[in-house]
């Protein structure tokens, strides 16, 4: 007998993407040439290719931060360009997290301060608020940390708290540009077990890198070239635990830890 039980729909879905800065001019750059790329929920991405190949550019079109001048962009089915400013907004706040480089952490405020802040602008509870960036920061190691400023914390505990920071409103999919482009290997290595650890518990990570060492924490590995994905292959199956995860006991055991909240279905916000 067949399955009647259709395939899981991709969470992420780009078709035939092109993005063109300062298109028509004689500035045009043609960035991305027609990108397909199909991820599964619970997948775990690492993006590479040579500086100026794209990946920033493929992130923040999948961050919803940039529209792209052609081609299709679906989360979880829903073609993004059929949502209104603030659909978009909420998808931004509520089902993506965002972790960048140079941690973007606002100054003169407090890690604690800092975490809350998307929940502040998810409309939550000041109350609801405390409690639930006090639990990122104590999944991200930094419970003890919560009241220092930014200019007082290392590059990694930055990183953590950025890290915290987007895991805070529990969103499914995590989009991460270099995040560990400015850590020494120790805090790599810290940084790379949180996200291993998001991801055994059911988050999908997209993570943009130079290094070999950082990609081989993914489960598939994708390298964009000249607009394109010149190469495509699979590193660990799409579920269960990624390959280079360390503390495999505690991922499980902390497994609803992890998932403080669910992660939200992105569905629920189209009309
Ligand atoms: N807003 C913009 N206006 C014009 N050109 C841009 C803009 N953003 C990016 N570009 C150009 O698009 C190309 C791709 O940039 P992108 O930032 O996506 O590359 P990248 O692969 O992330 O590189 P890196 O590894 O250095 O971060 C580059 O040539 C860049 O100069
Ligand atoms: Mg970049």
């Amino acid at each position: 007998m067949t399955s009647a039980v259709a395939p899981e729909k991709p969470v992420l879905l780009l078709d035939r993407l092109h993005q063109k800065y300062n298109p028509g001019s004689q500035l045009e750059v043609h960035v991305l040439k027609g990108v397909s790329l199909s991820v599964e929920r619970g997948d775990y991405v690492a993006i590479m290719g040579h500086s100026g190949s794209g990946k920033s550019t493929m992130l923040n079109i999948l961050g919803c931060l940039d529209i792209p001048t052609e081609g299709r962009y679906l989360i979880d089915g829903v073609d993004v360009s059929s949502l209104s400013e603030g659909q978009l907004a909420d998808v931004r706040n509520q089902y993506l997290g965002f972790v960048f480089q140079s941690f973007n952490l606002v100054r003169r405020t407090s890690a604690l301060a800092n975490v809350e802040l998307p929940l502040v602008y998810a409309g939550v509870s000041r109350s609801e608020r405390r409690r639930r960036a006090q639990t990122a920061l104590e999944l991200v190691g930094l419970g003890d940390r919560t009241g220092h400023m930014p200019n007082v914390l290392s590059g990694g505990q930055l990183q953590r708290v950025a890290i915290a920071r987007a895991i805070a409103t529990g969103p499914s999919i995590i989009l991460a540009d270099e995040p560990t482009g400015n850590l020494d290997s120790r805090s790599t290595e810290e940084v790379l077990q949180i996200f291993g650890r998001l991801n055994a518990a059911g988050r999908t990570i997209v993570i943009i890198t130079h290094e070999d060492d950082v990609a081989a924490h993914a489960k598939r590995i994708v390298i964009l070239a000249d607009g394109l994905i010149a190469a495509d292959r699979r590193n660990g199956p799409v579920h269960g635990n990624p390959p280079g995860l360390v503390d495999l006991t505690a991922a499980e055991e902390s497994t609803d830890v992890w998932l403080v909240d669910e992660p939200a279905d992105p569905e629920v916000v189209v009309p």
